[in-house]
C-alpha cells in the first residue's frame, strides 16, 4: 500500500471505507437513512476509541487505535519535569492544558450521571480508562501545590509543520502557571476536572479518588488566591485558546464541583457569596464551551437541593437557576427574546468555526438537566410555556440523531460511524500513513506536500471524532484545510459519552439503573 522506504502514497483507498456504489444507493434512496434508527451503543463504543487516538505518551499493550505509536516521550525534559501523556486537544500535536482539564471534566460529568448505562452498554472501562488518561497527567503536571505546567509544545511552530505526532520534530518546550505568572482558568479547570474524576473513582479506587481530591482543593485554592488570566501568563496559548470570559466561570465551577466532590460548605458558601461579582447569577447566556462555563455553573447550582438553606442562599441559588433554565429555554428555542439560532435541517447554531462543540456541550447539559427534572418531579417553565425532562429528551435526541447522519448532507459528523462520514478529518495522525506501517521519518513539509495536500481521504479513520460540523445552511465541505469543519476536538466527543449512554439504555427500554453494581465490572482500573 506504502512505499516503506520514502512513505509515499501509491494507493489512495482504505480498505475500511463503502464501495462507491453503496454510497451512491445510500444518497439515492435518503430515506432509508432518515428513517433508520440509530445504534446508539456503537456511538457510544466509538466515541471513547477517539481519545486512545488522542493519547500522547507512551501507549499501553491493550492500545486498541493501532495505528498510533508512542509519542512526546521527551515532554518536559528541557524544563526538567516529566510530562509524558495527557491528550493532543485536536488536528495538531499540541497539548493545551485548559481544553484538556475541560475534557476531563466533561467526561467524568457524563460518566457519573450516567455510571449505570455506561456500565450496560459494557463500556464502563474504556471510559474510565479515558478520564485516566487525562487525571494521571495532571498528577504529573501539579508539580507543587502552586505550580501547574498547563502546556507543552506550541501552536506556531506545530501549525508550520504537517507530522505525525510519532515524528514530531517541533518544539516541545513545556509552560507553567505559578504565584508569579498565574492563570485562574487553567488551574481551575484542572480543579475541577480533579474533583470530578475523584467522583467517578470513588467507589472503583478509593485511593486514586483521594490523591485527586487533594489535588483539586489545592489547585482550587491556588487559582483563587493566585488571581490572573492564564493567557497572559502562557502567551502561547493566547491566540489559539484565549480566555473571553476571564476566569470567574471557571472559579464557580470548579467550586460547585469541588462541593459536589466533598460537601465541604466552604465551598458552597464560595459560588454563594461571589455569585453576583462573579457573574454566575447575572450572566445569562446561550452557549457553553470550554471557555465559558457559566451555563454550566448555573446548572450545577440549580440541581443543589434548597432544604436545609436558609432564606438568603435560597434566594441566590434561585437566582442561579433561572440563569441556567434561560440557557436551556434558548436552547429549546422557547425564550420569548434570545433563543439560539438553528439550521434550517435543526442543528442549533452558534458560530462558523467548530459549531459542533456548541451542540454536544448543550447536548449533555440538557440530558443531566432532563435527568434532574426528571426525578424531582418539576417541569421548567419558559417564556412559550412548561417544558417537561421528556420533551427536553425529544429535543437532545434531535440533536444526537443530526449528528448521526439525520441531516440534509447524510453524513455522520461522528467519524466512522454509519455508511457515510467524512473521510478528510483535518488531523496530522489521521491523514498520514500510520507509523505502524510505515516507519520512515515524515519531515514537516514532506507531510505537507506528500500527505496534507492529497484529495485521497484520510489512511487512517479517527474514529469517535466529532468534527467541526457543517455550517449555518447545513453544508458541509469534507476538505483537510476546510479545519473550521474537518477539525475534531476532544472537548467535542467528551460530552456526548454520557449522552450516548442515556439514549442506548433508552432505546433497549431498560431502566435496570440502580441495580447494576458498575464496580465490578471495572475492577481492572
Ligand atoms: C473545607 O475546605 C476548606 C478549604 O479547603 C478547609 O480549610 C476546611 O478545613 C475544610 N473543612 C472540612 C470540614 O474539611
Ligand atoms: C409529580 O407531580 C404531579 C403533578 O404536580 C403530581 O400529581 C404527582 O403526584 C407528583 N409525583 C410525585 C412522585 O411526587
Ligand atoms: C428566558 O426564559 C427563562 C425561563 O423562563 C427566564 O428565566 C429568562 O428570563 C428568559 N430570558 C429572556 C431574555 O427571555
Ligand atoms: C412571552 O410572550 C407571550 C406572547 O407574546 C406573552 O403572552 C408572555 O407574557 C411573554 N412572557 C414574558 C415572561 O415576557
Ligand atoms: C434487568 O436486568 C436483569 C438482570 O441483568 C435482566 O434479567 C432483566 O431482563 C433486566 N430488565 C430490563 C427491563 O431490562
Amino acid at each position: 500500500m506504502w512505499d516503506k522506504t520514502q512513505c509515499q502514497c501509491n494507493l489512495a483507498h482504505p480498505k475500511h471505507f463503502l464501495p462507491r456504489f453503496l454510497v451512491l444507493l445510500l444518497t439515492l434512496f435518503p430515506t432509508t437513512t432518515f428513517s433508520q434508527s440509530f445504534d446508539y451503543g456503537d456511538a457510544l463504543s466509538k466515541s471513547l476509541l477517539y481519545f486512545e487516538a488522542q493519547r500522547s505518551g507512551r501507549l499501553p499493550y491493550n492500545q486498541r487505535v493501532t495505528w498510533r505509536y508512542h509519542s512526546g516521550l521527551t515532554d518536559g525534559l528541557e524544563q526538567g519535569v516529566e510530562l509524558v501523556g495527557g491528550y493532543y486537544d485536536a488536528g495538531d500535536n499540541v497539548k493545551f492544558g485548559l481544553p484538556m482539564a475541560y475534557t476531563i471534566t466533561l467526561l467524568s460529568w457524563g460518566v457519573m450521571e450516567f455510571q449505570d448505562e455506561i456500565a450496560i452498554a459494557g463500556e464502563a472501562k474504556h471510559a474510565l480508562e479515558a478520564i485516566k488518561w487525562g487525571t494521571d497527567y495532571f498528577i504529573k503536571a501539579h508539580t507543587h501545590p502552586h505550580v501547574l505546567w498547563a502546556q507543552v509544545g506550541d501552536g506556531d511552530t506545530d501549525h508550520l509543520c504537517w507530522q505525525r505526532p510519532e515524528d514530531m520534530t517541533t518544539s516541545r518546550r513545556a509552560y507553567k502557571v505559578d504565584e508569579e505568572n498565574p492563570g485562574s482558568e487553567v488551574a481551575a479547570e484542572t480543579a475541577a476536572a480533579m474533583a470530578a474524576a475523584s467522583i467517578v473513582f470513588r467507589r472503583i479506587n478509593p485511593h486514586y479518588s483521594h490523591l485527586l481530591l487533594e489535588h483539586a482543593q489545592q489547585l482550587f485554592e491556588f487559582a483563587d488566591k493566585f488571581r490572573g488570566n492564564y493567557d497572559i501568563s502562557i502567551e502561547a496559548a493566547k491566540i489559539y485558546y484565549t480566555s473571553i470570559s476571564g476566569y470567574t466561570d471557571e472559579l464557580l465551577w470548579a467550586a460547585l464541583w469541588l462541593y459536589k466532590a466533598t460537601h465541604n460548605i466552604t465551598y458552597f458558601n464560595y459560588a454563594i457569596q461571589n455569585a453576583e461579582s462573579f457573574g454566575g447569577t447575572t450572566w445569562a447566556i446561550t452557549e457553553f464551551s470550554w471557555d465559558v462555563k457559566f451555563a454550566g455553573a448555573q446548572i450545577l447550582a440549580a440541581m443543589l437541593p434548597m432544604e436545609g438553606k436558609n432564606k438568603e442562599d435560597q434566594q441566590i441559588l434561585q437566582e442561579y437557576r433561572s440563569k441556567a433554565e434561560y440557557y436551556i429555554c434558548a436552547c429549546l428555542n422557547k425564550n420569548n427574546s434570545t433563543n439560539v439560532k438553528r439550521t434550517p435541517g435543526g442543528l442549533l447554531y452558534t458560530r462558523r468555526w467548530n459549531n459542533m462543540q456548541y451542540v454536544s456541550n448543550a447536548a449533555l447539559l440538557l440530558t443531566v438537566y432532563s435527568n434532574h427534572l426528571q426525578s424531582t418531579n418539576q417541569t421548567l417553565g419558559c417564556h412559550a410555556g412548561p417544558v417537561g425532562p421528556t420533551e427536553i429528551l425529544a429535543f437532545v435526541k434531535s440533536q444526537v440523531d443530526y449528528i448521526l447522519g439525520s441531516n440534509p448532507m447524510g453524513l455522520s459528523y461522528l467519524v466512522g460511524y454509519g455508511p457515510a462520514y467524512p473521510e478528510r478529518v483535518h488531523h496530522r495522525g489521521a491523514s498520514t500513513a500510520s507509523y505502524k506501517e510505515c516507519k520512515a521519518f515524515i519531515g514537516c513539509m514532506q507531510g505537507y506536500h506528500g500527505w496534507f495536500g492529497r484529495h485521497a481521504p484520510n489512511p487512517n479513520v479517527l474514529v469517535g471524532a466529532l468534527v467541526g460540523g457543517p455550517g449555518s445552511k447545513d453544508e458541509f465541505r469534507d476538505r483537510r484545510e476546510n479545519f473550521a469543519q474537518t477539525e475534531a476536538c476532544t472537548y467535542n466527543t467528551a460530552p456526548l459519552v454520557g449522552v450516548f449512554a442515556k439514549f442506548h439504555s433508552l432505546e433497549k427500554g431498560s431502566s435496570n439503573s440502580t441495580t447494576l453494581p458498575s464496580a465490578s465490572l471495572v475492577s481492572s482500573i
